[in-house]
Parts: structure tokens; sequence; C-alpha cells
């Protein structure tokens, strides 16, 4: 099956914005990697790893006892990883270029996670598959997605915040092949022959001139914004980026706004 465009891109402006993205669902990552029972002393592998996020908060909850390797196919992504893993002080943390499904390791792994990954496959339970088989027996598989279904509401309405998150939800349908990825994660598992996972989901919500919701979504548009205009949606000049972040702030702020971000589905099961 072909690879799913990456419309995303590693850029620096993207990297910068899995870090911010980054920062808003690490309570919900560490929950996921809590409750699956991430431990001191584990080995985790970390598919898909971008700037390392994942694997920094997985290297944090094993100590240095433990050990982390990331794997993505980005040799950008990779250095910017590497790096903070260095500057983090993080001397089990490794990270390796390539396709997760073509990655090879002799040692098995206690967990297997990957976050916002299973949207971005033509084949989302062939890739849990894969991620089983470097699993130990009783090993644990984990995943965390974003629902690209559904609305982003914010109330009272404000209705360039919900403009915006229709922009990036049509870009990133243009080009997946499962965007509702996050919303099957139970069927995956059982096609891929593993337990009923454990579920639960989030919802980022913020509100008030200070909530990074704003940025997040800005940056997210201005990443697929070629893509935007490649599929002849939107422009550069009617989104008109550079203001967007401070437009979003302002006219949720001057209602009062909540504004909801896209669902977060967090799933997980034990060999
Ligand atoms: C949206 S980013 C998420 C990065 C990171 N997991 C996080 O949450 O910050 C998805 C990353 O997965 C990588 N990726 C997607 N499919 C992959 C595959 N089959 N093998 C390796 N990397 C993959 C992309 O290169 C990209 O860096």
């Amino acid at each position: 099956m072909p690879d799913v465009d990456y419309i995303l891109g590693h850029s620096p402006a993207e990297i910068r914005r899995l870090k911010l993205q980054a920062g808003i669902l690490k309570p919900i990552t560490e929950r996921l990697l809590r409750e699956a029972g991430v431990a001191p002393g584990m080995r985790v592998l970390d598919l898909g790893c971008g700037a390392g996020d994942v694997a920094l908060l997985a290297a944090d909850m094993v100590g240095p006892n433990g050990a982390v390797v990331g794997i993505d196919r980005n040799g950008d992504a990779l250095s910017a990883a590497c790096s903070r893993a260095r500057g983090a002080g993080h001397a089990n943390v490794e990270f390796r270029e390539g396709a997760a499904e073509d990655f090879v390791d002799p040692a098995p792994f206690d967990l297997a996670i990957g976050r916002y990954v299973l949207i971005h496959q033509a084949d989302p339970t062939n890739f849990i598959r894969s991620a089983v088989s470097h699993v130990r027996p009783h090993g644990l598989i984990a995943f965390h997605e974003i629902a690209i279904y559904g609305e982003c509401r914010a109330l009272p309405p404000v209705p360039l915040w919900e403009q915006c998150w229709n922009w990036v939800a049509t870009a990133f349908r243009s080009v997946m092949v499962h965007p509702d990825a996050a919303g099957r994660m139970t069927a995956y598992f059982h096609d891929a022959g593993l337990k009923r996972p454990t579920i639960f989901c989030e919802t980022p919500v913020g509100a008030g001139p200070d909530s990074p919701l704003y940025g997040w979504l800005a940056c997210t548009l201005r990443s697929v914004l070629p893509q935007l205009e490649k599929i002849g949606v939107s422009t550069a000049a009617e989104v008109d980026i550079d203001t967007l972040e401070d437009r979003l702030r302002d006219a949720a702020s001057t209602v009062h706004s909540q504004v909801l971000g896209p669902m977060q589905v967090c799933g997980w099961t034990r060999l």
C-alpha cells in the first residue's frame, strides 16, 4: 500500500509546532503511560517520535535504569530530538532513522507507544502489528491519537476558530486514508490480534488570552497551508497567517469563549 503524504513537513517552524503541541498533550500522554503501567527500568520504543517529546517523557518515567529508543522517517526531526535529549541530560535515549515498519532491534521492548502516527498510516492495523513484533510477551502497546473528525467548537461561538479547524481537517482529510483512526483504535487492536484496549478520551480546552490553544491552531494551519492552497480550498492571503494567532486570541477573549481542541483518544493493552 503506498505511503500517505506527510503534509506537515519537518521545517524548523513545524518542529517548533510539535514542541508547542507536545506541551498541550503532555498530561494526556503521561496519563496513558502511567495507566498502561510504565515503570522505572523499562525499555520503551517510541514509533514516529518526531522531535522526541514522547521519548523524552518516557525517559523521565523509566529513569536512569530504563532506556528509550525513538524512531522516525525524518532526519531533521531526529536531529532536534537528539539535541533535546542531550540538553536534558538523558544518556538512556537514542534515536534511529527509518520507517517504523522496517525497524529491527534484537532486544525486545517492554512497551511500544505511538502518538499521532496511526492517522498517518495507509494501514494502521499493519502498523500496530509491526509495533507488537518489537514487544516482549506480556509487554504493552499504547497509542495516543487525534480525532480528525467531529467539531472543535467554541462557546460563545467564535466563527474564526471553527473555520480554522475546518481548514486544518480539510487539509488532513485530503491525504489521510484513515483520519478517523482515533475512533477506530479498538477495531484496529482487534484486527491486529490484540486484546481490547483500555481507552479514554480527553479534549483540550482553553479560555482567556494566555491559552496556548490559539498558537497551536495557528501554527498547525501554517504547516498545512501549502496543502490548502494546492487543493484550492484557501489562500495565504485569505488565512492571513501572520496575524491569525492574535486574531483568534482577540476573538475568543472578547466574548469570554471557551475554545475546544480536537478529541484525544488513548488506548493501551497488554500482550
Ligand atoms: C505528527 S508527528 C508526531 C510526532 C511525535 N509522535 C509527537 O507526538 O510529537 C508524526 C511523526 O511520525 C513520523 N512517521 C509517520 N509515519 C511513520 C512511519 N511509518 N515510520 C516512521 N516514522 C513515521 C513522521 O515523520 C512524523 O515525524
